[in-house]
């Protein structure tokens, strides 16, 4: 039995997601692959027993490299069982993601038989209180276990389909959020990066970009439009030298973060 797993992350939540599953897939039996979302990579997920996506949730939605992933994906020629995990910095936040990859990935052929989310440390370091060291941990152990009861229940047969939460903005603003992200937050906010004096130019931010977004030009990064704001160069900087509207929350000053886990590639061959 094979299971294959694609994921996009900026911090590592997502990808710890992807690997809890990918072990508990794993230990019933199935052989599991796990795929980095890449722009322009289309796998071909025929042959599989099982698919699945993790992804964070950017405003509601899901991120823009892992909506034109999902509509890039070729049809199956017959049905393939798919989930979908979203970590979002709170779970009542969560909006449309799942339903918007499960309408997706049902378009394709798939049968999903989990769309839900879990609640994961918060990275929105621009707009958002992020979590210390301390009550990161907390939330990661919280969102472990639901992981894993979440793939226990799949392997049990059990369908998991979250509804959507309407509750907390109604519709109206839920989309008007939603849709000023997409449509313009994530193509306008690459050109709001900036760097203050702390900045020494060590290109870790370039290295780490996992949409190669960032290039060094006289010793100081340059952002380019393929930013999928994933935050992960901002959270990385060791010496907060990133910023982005700082005059909305101060978030260089804000505590930065990313899963104690995550080695992004790029970082390991540098010494910081
Ligand atoms: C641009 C951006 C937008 C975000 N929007 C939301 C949101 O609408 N709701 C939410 O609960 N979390 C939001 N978050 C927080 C992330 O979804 C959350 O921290 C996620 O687990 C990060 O996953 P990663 O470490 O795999 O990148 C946002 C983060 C970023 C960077
Ligand atoms: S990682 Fe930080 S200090 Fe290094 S180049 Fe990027 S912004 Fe500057
Ligand atoms: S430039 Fe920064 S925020 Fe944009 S994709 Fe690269 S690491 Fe993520």
């Amino acid at each position: 039995m094979k299971a294959q797993i694609s994921y996009f992350t900026g911090t590592g939540n997502s990808l710890r997601a992807a690997e809890l599953c990918r072990q508990a897939l794993e230990a019933a039996g199935y052989e599991t692959a796990l795929s980095e979302i890449r722009r322009g990579s289309v796998p071909d997920l025929n042959g599989f027993d099982f698919v699945g996506l993790c992804c964070p949730v950017y405003s509601l939605g899901a991120p823009r490299i892992v909506r034109e992933f999902l509509q890039s994906l070729p049809a199956v020629s017959s049905p393939v069982r798919a989930f979908v995990l979203a970590t979002a910095g709170d779970e009542q936040d969560v909006g449309w993601t799942v339903q918007e990859a499960k309408a997706a990935l049902t378009a394709k052929g798939f049968d999903v038989v989990l769309a839900d989310a879990v609640e994961m440390p918060n990275n929105w370091l621009p707009m958002s209180y992020v979590p210390t060291a301390d009550e990161a941990a907390e939330i990661l152990a919280t969102a472990e276990a639901k992981i894993n009861r979440a793939v226990a229940a799949l392997l049990a047969g059990t369908r998991v389909l979250r509804p959507l939460n309407v509750e907390k903005y109604g519709r109206v603003r839920s989309a008007m959020l939603h849709g000023a992200f997409h449509r313009l937050g994530v193509r306008r906010l690459w050109f709001l990066f900036r760097t203050n004096d702390a900045c020494n130019g060590c290109g870790k931010c370039a290295r780490i970009c996992p949409t190669q977004s960032i290039s060094m030009v006289d010793g100081r990064p340059r952002w380019s439009r393929t930013c999928e704001q994933c935050l992960r160069c901002m959270n990385f900087c060791s010496l907060r030298a990133i910023t982005q509207l700082e005059f909305l929350g101060k978030g260089s000053t804000r505590n930065h973060y990313h899963e104690p886990h995550f080695v992004p590639a790029g970082l390991e061959a540098l010494t910081d």
